[in-house]
């Protein structure tokens, strides 16, 4: 028996408190207790948000909440500006492409995040944009972009929303939604709320709710309108993941004990620790702004990044992922978000560098282990 560590940027591993609650009989959601369920959600969500707005909560994966706010938002021919530097960039402007929005990709070198000027520069040649899209983590690349700045410029924009992807960033990172003018907010369950894939979470603003008024795309069970309705009287429009909705109360219940401070300064250590750990053994960062929730690494040369995920799996029972497309044996990523502390950590760096020695790597085993647990020790930060 080797012990499972799934250390991959997500899904993420499940606490036992939640997989408790999940495990129980299933209620009826036309109920007073799954009402009460949803009521309690939806003020603990507004906090983990940081929005006075209510969040539509879908029965969906992340893809399905960055449709789902295109086709709220916006009409056939709008045009939209999209943050194009890694996958999850390229899948949203693809999703607005095909839905008939005119889409400008802003194309950023992966593992680079978007230069605030070259974002002015776009915004300014496209004033008659509706939207840009952007990724506040761009997980195929371990990026982290500049959203806060963007959004202080886009509050000057009445006519442009600003849709942010923060599928591996809120609740990880202090995202401050309303204070940074981030009109559209999406999340996945399967990452920091520590559940299963299945829901997506998305807030919208007052200048959202207004451009939704507008919106002429077809959408039937994406509908937030109707989920909004149906939200403030603690209820869905459809018949809701109920078992997941359960659990989610469990896992914001668990970031509000820990406090939301201590919980994004608990993913900055891990993730400087995690840097620190492979900086220690030579290796080199892919991204030169590098998330909180996962760190991209370069593979060194001569090591292919996919049998390193490969060996990590079959011989450690650590899950960690490669790279996509173009970077596809090139780089690995660790993921440290969610119900990850230090001990886990320190494991993954330490699986990771005895993998690497495996490989041929000339790296003394120990090194990073030794470094991160420095690290977590002292809290160098
Ligand atoms: C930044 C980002 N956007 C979108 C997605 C897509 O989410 P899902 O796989 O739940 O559809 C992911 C998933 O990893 C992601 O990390």
């Amino acid at each position: 028996m080797m012990k499972y560590y799934l250390m991959a940027p997500g899904p993420s591993m499940i606490p036992e408190r939640i997989l408790l609650e999940m495990s129980k009989p299933i209620i009826h959601h036309r109920t007073k207790a799954f009402e009460s369920v949803i009521e309690i959600v939806r003020g603990q969500l507004k906090s983990v948000f940081q929005t006075k707005n209510d969040i539509v909560v879908l029965a969906s994966v992340g893809s399905g909440g960055m449709e789902a706010a295109l086709v709220n938002c916006f009409s056939a021919g709008d045009k939209v500006i999209a943050v194009n530097g890694g996958k999850f960039g390229e899948r949203w402007s693809t999703q607005a492409r095909k839905f008939g929005l005119n889409v400008v990709d802003l194309e950023v070198p992966w593992g680079e995040a978007v230069q605030i000027e070259k974002f002015s520069e776009v915004l300014a040649k496209n004033s008659d944009a509706k939207g840009v899209l952007c990724q506040a983590c761009e997980t195929s690349t371990g990026v982290s972009h500049p959203v806060q700045e963007m959004g202080e410029i886009l509050k000057k924009k009445p006519s442009t929303l600003f849709l942010v992807d923060a599928i591996t960033a809120l609740g990880i990172s202090d995202i401050k939604t309303d204070l940074w003018g981030l009109d559209v907010v999406v999340t996945g369950s399967q990452k920091a709320f520590m559940l299963p894939p299945g829901l997506a979470m998305v807030s919208m603003s007052d200048k959202a709710w207004a451009f939704n008024e507008k919106a002429g795309l077809p959408r039937f069970y994406f509908d937030f309108k109707e989920e909004l309705k149906n939200l403030q009287k603690n209820q869905t429009h459809f018949t809701p993941a109920i078992s997941l909705l359960q659990g989610l109360k469990i896992a914001l219940e668990m970031m509000h004990e820990e406090t939301l401070p201590k919980l994004f300064n608990r993913h900055k250590r891990l993730a400087y620790a995690t840097r620190e750990a492979m900086k220690a053994i030579g290796l080199e960062l892919f991204s030169k702004s590098p998330a909180d929730s996962i760190t991209a690494v370069l593979s060194p040369p001569g090591i292919d990044g996919e049998k390193l995920v490969n060996l990590l799996s079959s011989k450690y029972n650590v899950t960690i992922i490669g790279g996509q497309d173009h970077v596809k044996g090139k780089i690995f990523r660790l993921g440290h978000m969610g119900y990850c502390g230090d001990f886990d950590v320190i494991s993954l760096v330490a699986a990771t560098e005895m993998a690497l020695a495996d490989l041929g790597y000339k790296n003394q085993v120990g090194e990073a282990a030794a470094k991160a647990t420095e690290i977590l020790h002292k809290g160098l930060i």
